[in-house]
């Protein structure tokens, strides 16, 4: 009888704490189609003893060129965002709620496309991998999608943006708007950039 195949990562992830054995063994996931259309897999980056864990969505075009996560535009003005609330970027380990690069085509640009909640769940075992190895105390959600992932689809930012939750995966979760998010509506860059710097205040609050 043929048998429905599942979207999930979770045979491909080791079954180990060890980040560098996690991150060997990325570039060989085929848990969702993801993987066929990006130049490469963008795991995780920062110390193995980071407290503080920040969540993208998943890897842009520059990242996915680069194959390191924050690097593009975004990583820009979460690093400038971060660096003015006094949250050290050395100091967290930064990855995203899905690691391939989701795209369309424009002309010769490749536009940013939105993972599927199917893609988000599929990939989610890559995530807790790294959040076992890790076991930070605090995770920071940038934007919807990753903040759905950990919190599941219900959870909204527009009402739950800097506060705290409790989790299995780390002592608490607490969600922010996305760096791109703030770059998609440059007439209210300064208000929103403000509203990020204010949430990472508290990350840096609860570092120190
Ligand atoms: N946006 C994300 O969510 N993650 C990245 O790594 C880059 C841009
Ligand atoms: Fe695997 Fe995630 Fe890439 Fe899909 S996006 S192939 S689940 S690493």
């Amino acid at each position: 009888m043929a048998k429905a195949q599942k979207v999930s990562a979770a045979e491909w992830v080791p079954h180990t704490r060890d980040l560098n054995v996690l991150r060997s063994a990325a570039p060989s996931c085929r848990g969702c189609e993801l993987y066929a259309r990006a130049t490469q897999v963008v795991f995780g980056e920062g110390p193995r003893s980071a407290n503080v864990v920040m969540v993208g969505e998943q890897p842009g075009d520059e990242e996915d060129r680069r194959g390191h996560p924050f690097v593009g535009p975004a990583g820009r003005l979460l690093s400038k965002a971060m660096e003015e609330a006094g949250v050290d970027r050395e100091k967290v380990y930064v990855t995203n709620a899905v690691k391939h690069f989701k795209w369309i085509e424009r002309g010769k640009r490749r536009i940013h496309a939105k993972p599927s909640g199917i893609e988000v769940s599929a990939c989610r075992p890559w995530l807790e991998a790294e959040l076992a190895s890790i076991e930070p105390e605090l995770v920071v959600c940038l934007g919807a999608t990753a903040a759905q992932s950990l919190m599941g689809r219900e959870f909204r930012i527009t009402t739950d943006r800097g506060r705290f939750f409790p989790h299995p995966w780390a002592k608490e979760v607490m969600a922010t708007i996305h760096p791109s998010a703030i770059l998609r509506v440059p007439e209210r860059y300064e208000e929103e950039y403000a509203l990020l710097v204010r949430d990472l205040k508290l990350v840096a609050e609860r570092m120190h």
